[in-house]
């Protein structure tokens, strides 16, 4: 590992885990520790633990856990040393630089500036002659030469080199622009202009970067809109296209919006906190962000059946972040940019402020489905609006609606409430089972990828659990293990990396820990380790435990040997004998 193992240890000492994770994750006490919902897969009761004295964490439920680097890692989707990276600046430390880092960061350093020249490059062009195309058709949209300045809003010529050739000019070589994915490779390996006779939107960052862009067809051709690839600096699923603008804007609430132009339209009509996703499906990455800006949310996506599709997940992915999400509902139009071109800023306005709650906004969809003048017609409304209800979590919100519902159709509400109180027991009942399932499944698979020797040797495997986490709580007992055990001791292979690691740190002085190793593991790998280290039994005598588990690796050791002396004919076991009584003297 190229960054010192003294800056990792400086780096652990300022960054607590706790701290760290709490960031991301609201933390809740439980004993010693502290838990928390696992940002790492879906569930509904805590299993992830923060282990104060051990600086890491683990979940029960998926087998996630580490150190802080890995969690960093892995909730932000990072590599090791972007990992320390991102970890160190937050602690207002620098890390000293090796030459493959410097370079990755250089190449990084590199598209920025490319791009930004690109986006210079493409603005330029749309205010000239050869650019009336693009202009004309902004201007046709109703789009303001102030928007279009302020986006920075360009156009890429209908031509095969124009950027490449301008790029080049500029000192930028083909391999950077294909790594910035502004220029494509064609067969013959010669490289032309990715985005031809199109409207250019810059995709900007948090720190103005230009990171990416998106380009518009003039006219109907396919595909409407071409997005960048994923680029060292860019990735899709963790970026949100006006967030830059839209950040200090907030006011505690976010507009999220289908597309380029309804963003854009939206930020001219005077409404700044506006995002969107950049022409994919709301992530659950793109929801957390989300939720740094904004307590509450309104999801005003496209009125056509996909967009209503993409708003019910989006509902479900703000709920499991814990924003508040409401719903417009746009009638009369197809989508928020057509809108406010027809009825105008204020009426869009007035729709912003009445958005329905989404239960609001569910609850209306099914009476419209429904036939409330039949019996049958109010029993199965009723029996909707109950499954419905069961889903609420807030038992206030669940009374006020059983009482409208109850109204609609002529019952008690103590009748609505009855009946959806015991749904969401049963329900409760089934999620439970079903997350418990999970893990089982879960539990069994992942073991078999980190060591897939495990179900093999299970009981030799357990016994090197319990020496691994009794090594790394008393790295002073490696001496005493080796001297019992040899350096070949461990059977499964996995384990056996992991003991010659943790004996490595020892030997060198380093204090063992999970971020002493973090750069030796992968992430599925430090879940694992995290995992032995957390579910290990305290018994009552330790040493005594210690000593069982080595017994079992030499019983397993001596049986493979006489097994194997079975196999040797007389004569190999003749030599055997001799080789050892050499060693011996
Ligand atoms: P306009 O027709 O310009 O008003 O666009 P729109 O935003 O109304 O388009 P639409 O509702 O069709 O698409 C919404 C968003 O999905 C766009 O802003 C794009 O980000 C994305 N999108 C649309 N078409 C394509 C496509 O062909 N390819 C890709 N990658 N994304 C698309
Ligand atoms: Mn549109």
């Amino acid at each position: 590992m190229a960054i010192p193992q003294s800056f990792i240890e400086q780096l652990r000492m300022s960054c607590d885990i706790e701290d760290v994770i709490s960031s991301y994750v609201p933390l809740k006490r439980a004993g010693r520790n502290k838990t928390c919902l696992c940002p790492f897969h879906s569930e509904k009761s805590p299993s992830l633990v923060v282990y104060e004295d051990t600086q890491s964490f683990y979940c029960f439920g998926c087998g996630a856990g580490g150190d802080v680097i890995t969690f960093i890692r892995r909730i932000e989707n990072l590599d090791y040393v972007e990992a320390v990276k991102l970890l160190a600046a937050r602690a207002g430390l620098t890390v000293p630089e090796d030459g493959e880092s410097s370079r990755a960061s250089h190449l990084k350093q590199r598209v920025l500036e490319l791009n930004r020249e690109a986006a210079r490059f493409f603005h330029a062009c749309l205010k000239s002659p050869a650019g009336k195309a693009g202009m004309d058709y902004f201007l046709g949209r109703g789009l303001t030469p102030k928007t279009i300045t302020a986006y920075g809003l360009g156009y890429a010529p209908d031509s095969w080199d124009s950027l490449r050739k301008h790029l080049l000019q500029k000192g930028f070589r083909d391999e950077e622009m294909f790594a910035a994915a502004v220029v494509a490779k064609g067969r013959s390996g010669s490289y032309y202009d990715q985005f031809r006779g199109r409207v250019m939107f810059p995709i900007i960052d948090l720190r103005g970067n230009v990171i990416a862009f998106g380009g518009r067809v003039l006219g109907d051709g396919k595909p409407k809109y071409l997005n960048s690839a994923d680029t060292p600096v860019f990735k899709k699923s963790r970026n949100l296209f006006s967030l830059n603008f839209a950040k200090n804007e907030t006011g505690g609430r976010l507009i999220l919006a289908e597309g380029y132009m309804d963003v854009i339209a939206i930020w001219q009509a005077g409404f700044h906190n506006v995002v969107a996703t950049l022409g994919t499906a709301l992530t659950a990455e793109q929801a957390r962000l989300i939720s740094q800006y904004a307590k509450e949310v309104i999801i005003a996506y496209d009125s056509d059946g996909p967009g209503q599709a993409a708003t019910q997940r989006a509902v479900g992915l703000f709920e499991e972040v814990g924003v508040a999400a409401k719903v417009l509902g746009i009638t009369g139009a197809k989508d928020p940019d057509e809108y406010i071109k027809k009825f105008g800023a204020t009426r869009f306005k007035m729709l912003l402020d009445g958005a329905d709650s989404v239960t609001d906004f569910e609850l209306s969809k099914l009476r419209r489905e429904a036939d409330l003048d039949t019996e049958t017609g109010k029993v199965e409304y009723l029996k909707k609006t109950v499954q419905f209800l069961s889903d609420l979590h807030n038992p206030l919100e669940r009374e006020v609606y059983a009482g409208k519902i109850a109204e609609e159709i002529g019952v008690s509400r103590e009748t609505v409430l009855t009946q959806a109180k015991a749904l969401a027991a049963k329900k409760k009942r089934a999620q439970d089972k079903r997350e418990w399932r999970e893990i089982e499944t879960n539990r069994a698979a992942y073991r078999d990828r980190i060591n897939p020797q495990r179900a093999k040797f299970l009981k030799e495997a357990k016994a090197e659990e319990g020496i691994l986490a009794f090594l790394y709580k008393n790295p002073d007992s490696l001496e005493y293990i080796l001297n019992r055990l040899g350096e070949n001791g461990f059977v499964t292979d996995f384990n056996a990396k992991v003991f010659r690691i943790f004996a490595g740190k020892i030997q060198n002085n380093i204090t063992l820990d999970l971020t002493a190793v973090a750069g030796d593991f992968s992430n599925e790998e430090m879940g694992r380790i995290a995992g032995i280290i957390a579910s290990a039994e305290d018994s009552g005598n330790a040493k005594k435990q210690l000593d069982d588990y080595i017994d079992v690796l030499i019983q397993h050791k001596n049986r493979v040997d006489s097994e194997t002396v079975a196999q040797l004919t007389p004569q190999e076991i003749y030599q055997r004998i001799r080789q050892n009584k050499q060693k011996d003297s």
